[in-house]
């Protein structure tokens, strides 16, 4: 049981002790009708997934590997914006808890002392020009005490970065991301996009650094200067000229 103090994202909470990933099962669930603000969280996950079906390391007990099903009445545009909804959120969380200093790597990492400790899938369901619905996946590395060889450089756990290296509780922090989730998210749909890009500024990692955004296609370096309200992120090239980046496909890296 989950002592909640939000009311709807986690008025119903599906929890597996083993599962594929809890994206996939949220989407199943939302395409059978399954209400908003329904949870689905998992103790292990054999095939999480990140973006551009990435894998995604979630190994038993030791993070917290959740989604959560909105029906936001939202053109498919707005979507991406649901992914800052939750970086914010998340980055609160974890500081409101732990203290540590998390940020947000745009569009969709959480990073604490420049390595990985969580990241944000959004999938969405819409016909044309309306959504049917958006599943938020959200991991965060927790207790993780170690990780396999291809992560050890890029990733790490709030454990490991604590300094005392204590064990964090992992159900505090649930309760934490979902209260913190739903204030962003009722700011999201009442308008105030500008209440939660401030927000997403502030914790930003991504903002007035040099980057290399590596698209599908092609590759551009700039300065990031600033996000839009859709989430896009400005970047300014040398000329002067500022690009506008959406999240689909592109990896950003600092340089
Ligand atoms: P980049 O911007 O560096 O290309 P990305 O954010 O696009 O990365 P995603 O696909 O969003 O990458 O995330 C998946 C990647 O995250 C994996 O390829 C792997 O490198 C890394 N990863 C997988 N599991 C974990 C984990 N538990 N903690 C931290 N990083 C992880
Ligand atoms: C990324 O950095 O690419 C995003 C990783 C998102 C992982 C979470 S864990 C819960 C949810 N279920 C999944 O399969 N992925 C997300």
């Amino acid at each position: 049981r989950l002592n909640l103090n939000s009311r709807i994202i986690g008025s119903e909470v599906k929890y597996y002790s083993k599962i594929d990933s809890t994206n996939t099962e949220a989407k199943k669930l939302a395409q059978m009708g399954e209400k908003e603000g329904t949870v689905v969280i998992a103790e292990e996950q054999t095939g999480g997934r990140g973006r551009k079906g990435r894998a995604w390391n979630s190994p038993f007990g030791m993070g917290i590997w959740v989604s959560v099903i909105l029906r936001p009445q939202i053109s498919p545009v707005e979507a991406p914006g649901l992914t800052l909804v939750a970086a914010v959120a998340a980055a609160k969380a974890v500081r409101n808890v732990t203290g540590l200093p998390v940020k947000i790597k745009w569009p969709n990492d959480l990073m604490l002392n420049s390595k990985k400790v969580g990241g944000i899938l959004t999938e969405l369901s819409a016909e044309i020009e309306v959504v049917n619905f958006i599943v938020v996946g959200i991991g965060i590395n927790v207790n993780n005490e170690s990780f396999p060889e291809e992560l050890r450089e890029i990733a790490t756990s709030l454990k490991i970065e604590q300094a005392g290296k204590e064990k964090l509780d992992r159900v505090q922090l649930l309760c934490e991301l979902l209260h913190r989730f739903e204030e962003e998210y009722f700011a999201f749909i009442t308008g105030r996009q500008k209440e939660i890009l401030k927000q997403w500024k502030g914790l930003s990692d991504t903002l007035s650094s040099i980057v290399r955004v590596i698209g599908p296609s092609s590759i551009i370096e700039g300065r990031a200067v600033d996000l839009d309200e859709t989430g896009a992120l400005l970047v300014e090239k040398e000329d002067g000229s500022v690009e506008r980046i959406i999240s689909g496909d592109v990896s950003l890296r600092s340089i």
